[in-house]
């Protein structure tokens, strides 16, 4: 802002023609992932850019630079104090992931309630006015009581980890398991009967879990912060106006959404910024194309076992590609056709026209960005979402999938190979990017359009169908099914009754007849 002074001028002048031109914003996250904290910190960017005061109560798990512009209040310790193991992740089971999303959900509520930074924010003056707040709900809600303290502004719900069922629940949109799997499954959007048995039974089973054992849990560490006043978590995620969900049709499986939901997956991609100038000349000058290796923000690479990443190089020592590797620390005796780097621009090296192949954890952001650029990929998933987002690569047909307990050097090798030789996958990959950037607007201006439409209208349950406020018991129409179901046996009793009767007197009849003759 302070480079463009007349531009920030006319901005401020603005702000007091149009309320929406500058208004004040809270955005808070309570987990450590990094990977929500790209996502968050590209809306709040551009809202900043777009004139607004930005105030975000976060932990820190990605640096600060570049997004200097927004106000931080930092959630302390709440990313250093639970770090993940890839290697013990990776060996967890359907349950076991289950409980790890929400144990770590009641470990973020205990921790972020105890901070500092959130202590900063509830001791603002009492009569500090945010025009709206939006609330990162992906694993807790144990913020949304903030919405309390500052009298309640209209409020808007996001969430980088594609559509969660107790979400799409939440805003009245009823979950689709009959085909649409649950992240935790391996199944694709056509499932056999005992799959869909499964899903259903997972889903609910999932929903009833956190319904009454985590969420009265949370809310007793919340209510011991906000006290008695505070209302129960039903009620807040209520009051959210409309839900940003990571999902974007064209990659992911196509499904309805109610008007209180708006997909804007891929909101973190930026095609605006270049490679530096290293890179771009690598990248340019690769004869035989790049491939780009990376393991996210969660799953480190230098935390894999010593003989995986030896047959990670040997692998890439193979080939005439040119591989950049994201590899957190140094390492030794890497083949002459192998670049690692600390961090890598991604976005930037996605958009590149000589990459051939991505091989990722399997991300959210990661397939996303590489569907968006229309790149094949091969992925190695480790643990929670990131087989689904797999399994979203190979249902489109733009890649494959190698287990990382199968993975050798020849597994990777031949793996590689594959994706390389055959054109489809490179094919299926632009015709995806093609469907995904052809749309009346970015996600991001999407999600700007309906942030702003959302303080406009002083908050948008106008917008709420009625199935928000209802039982899944009545919305479903179960109750009409069992009655329905009901009214069809007592027919068939009744049928059954009558026809059984009107035998046997016709039995009587004809026994009395032939006991006369
Ligand atoms: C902008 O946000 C900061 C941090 O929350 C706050 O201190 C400041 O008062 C806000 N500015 C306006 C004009 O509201
Ligand atoms: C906005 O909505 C809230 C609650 O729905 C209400 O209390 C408040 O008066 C409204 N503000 C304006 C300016 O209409």
């Amino acid at each position: 802002m302070i480079r463009y002074p007349i531009l920030t001028f006319i901005i401020y002048s603005l702000c007091y023609v149009r309320k929406t031109f500058c208004a004040n914003i809270l955005l808070t996250e309570d987990l450590g992932s990094p990977s929500h904290q790209i996502w968050n910190y590209a809306l709040a960017d551009e809202l900043v850019l777009r004139g607004h005061n930005v105030t975000i109560l976060g932990p820190k798990s990605i640096p600060l630079e570049g997004h200097e512009k927004f106000h931080r209040i930092e959630l302390e310790g709440l990313y250093s104090a639970h770090a993940f193991d890839s290697e013990t992740l990776y060996s967890y089971g359907r349950l076991n992931n289950l409980q790890l999303i929400n144990e770590y959900a009641l470990f973020t509520c205990n921790h972020s309630l105890g901070t500092n930074g959130f202590r900063t924010l509830m001791n603002y003056p009492k009569d500090f006015k945010f025009d709206v707040i939006l609330f990162d709900i992906t694993v807790s809600n144990c913020l949304l009581p903030l919405s309390q303290r500052f009298k309640s502004p209209p409020s808007i719900g996001l969430t980088a980890l594609l559509l969660p069922p107790h979400l799409s629940e939440a805003f009245g949109n009823p979950y689709q398991s009959s085909y649409l799997p649950h992240i935790l499954f391996q199944f694709s959007n056509d499932m056999s009967f005992l799959e869909r048995l499964q899903n259903y039974v997972w889903t609910k089973l999932e929903a009833i879990v956190k319904k009454y054992y985590y969420t009265p849990k949370s809310e007793e560490i919340a209510r011991r912060v906000f006290g008695e006043s505070m209302q129960p978590f039903d009620t807040l995620l209520k009051q959210l106006s409309l839900l940003l969900c990571n999902l974007s049709p064209g990659f992911h499986h196509s499904q309805p959404f109610t008007p209180n939901i708006i997909p804007v997956g891929g909101v973190h991609i930026d095609t605006k910024k270049k490679l530096p100038q290293d890179l771009q000349e690598i990248m340019d000058n690769a004869k035989h194309g790049v491939i780009l290796f990376s393991l996210g923000s969660n799953v480190r690479s230098d935390a894999l076992k010593v003989e995986k990443r030896k047959a990670i190089i040997d692998a890439f020592s193979k080939l005439n590609q040119i591989i950049l590797w994201k590899f957190e620390s140094q390492l030794s005796d890497v083949p002459k056709n192998v670049i690692i780097r600390r961090w890598l621009p991604q976005s930037e090296i996605l958009a590149h026209p000589n990459l051939k192949l991505f091989i990722t954890h399997g991300g959210g952001l990661s397939t996303i960005e590489g569907a968006f650029f229309g790149v094949p990929m091969l992925g190695i998933p480790f643990f929670v979402d990131q087989y689904h987002n797999i399994d979203l690569v190979l249902n489109r047909k733009m890649g494959s999938k190698l287990e990382y307990s199968t993975l050798t050097s020849d597994t990777l090798l031949s793996s590689i190979q594959a994706i390389l030789n055959n054109p489809m996958y490179s094919e299926e990959a632009k015709k995806i990017s093609r469907v995904m950037r052809d749309m009346p607007e970015t996600a991001m201006e999407r999600a700007i359009f309906w942030i702003e439409y959302v303080m406009r209208h002083n908050g948008t349950h106008i917008l709420d169908p009625k199935s928000r406020s209802l039982s899944n018991f009545v919305s479903s129409s179960t109750d009409i099914h069992l009655f329905l179901l009901l009214l069809f046996v007592l027919l068939l009793y009744t049928s059954f009754k009558v026809v059984s009767s009107i035998i046997s007197m016709l039995l009587k009849k004809k026994h009395k007849k032939t006991k006369k003759e």
